[in-house]
C-alpha cells in the first residue's frame, strides 16, 4: 500500500504541532511543521515576518512551504499553521499524497492555550477572545473538509496522537510502526 502523509489541520492552539511530533513518533516518520520551517529558513519567528512584512507576505510564504512539502517524496506528518485552509491551492496541494485531520477545538480551551504566550500575532490584539470567535466562525467549514476530524479539547497530546492513530489503522490509511 502507498502510504501518505498525514496532514493536520486546525485552529491555532489546537495540538497540530504537539500531536504531530508525537505522532512522527509512533509512526517511526518524518515531521515537518510548516510554520518552523519557514522560521528557520527566514532566519525569524512568524511575528516577526507578520510586523514587519505584513500577513500577505507570510501567506505567500505559507504557499511556497505547503506546495514544496507536498513535493517531497519521503512520507511524513504535517503540521501546518491555522490559516492554512485560507488559501484552497494549499489544501489541494497537501493533499496530493496526503490525508487530513481537522484537530478541532473549542475556542475557550484556544483561549486558556494561548493566552500566556505572545507568538500569534493574530491573537496580539485588545480582545483575543473575541478575535479567537470570529476567526473560528469564519474558518470552521474550511477545517470541516478534511477527512477526519479529532476533538482535543480536554485530551492530552498523547490521547490526541492515538486517537489519530487508531482512526488511520481503522480506516485502513497506515498500519502500525510502519518503518523507513
Ligand atoms: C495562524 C496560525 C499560526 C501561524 C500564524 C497564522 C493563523 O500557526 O501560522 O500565526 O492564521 O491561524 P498555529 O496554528 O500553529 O498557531
Amino acid at each position: 500500500m502507498h502510504e501518505r502523509n498525514i496532514v493536520l489541520i486546525g485552529f491555532m492552539g489546537s495540538g497540530k504541532t504537539a500531536a504531530g511530533k508525537r505522532l512522527s513518533e509512533k509512526l517511526n516518520v518524518a515531521f515537518a511543521d510548516i510554520d518552523e520551517l519557514i522560521e528557520k529558513e527566514q532566519g525569524t519567528t512568524i511575528a516577526d515576518i507578520f510586523s514587519g512584512s505584513g500577513e500577505k507576505h507570510f501567506r505567500d510564504l505559507e504557499k511556497e512551504m505547503a506546495a514544496r512539502i507536498s513535493r517531497e517524496a519521503e512520507e511524513k506528518v504535517i503540521a501546518t499553521g491555522g490559516g492554512i485552509v485560507l488559501n484552497p491551492e494549499n489544501m489541494a496541494n497537501l493533499r496530493q499524497r496526503g490525508v487530513i485531520i481537522w484537530l478541532s477545538v473549542s475556542p475557550e480551551t484556544v483561549y486558556q492555550r494561548t493566552k500566556m504566550n505572545r507568538d500569534r500575532p493574530l491573537l496580539s490584539g485588545a480582545s483575543p477572545k473575541k478575535k479567537i470567535e470570529e476567526l473560528m466562525k469564519l474558518r470552521r467549514h474550511l477545517y470541516s473538509k478534511a477527512d477526519f476530524k479529532v476533538e482535543t479539547s480536554d485530551r492530552s497530546i498523547d490521547e490526541v496522537a492515538e486517537e489519530i492513530l487508531n482512526l488511520l489503522k481503522k480506516r485502513g490509511v497506515c498500519k502500525n510502526g510502519r518503518s523507513k
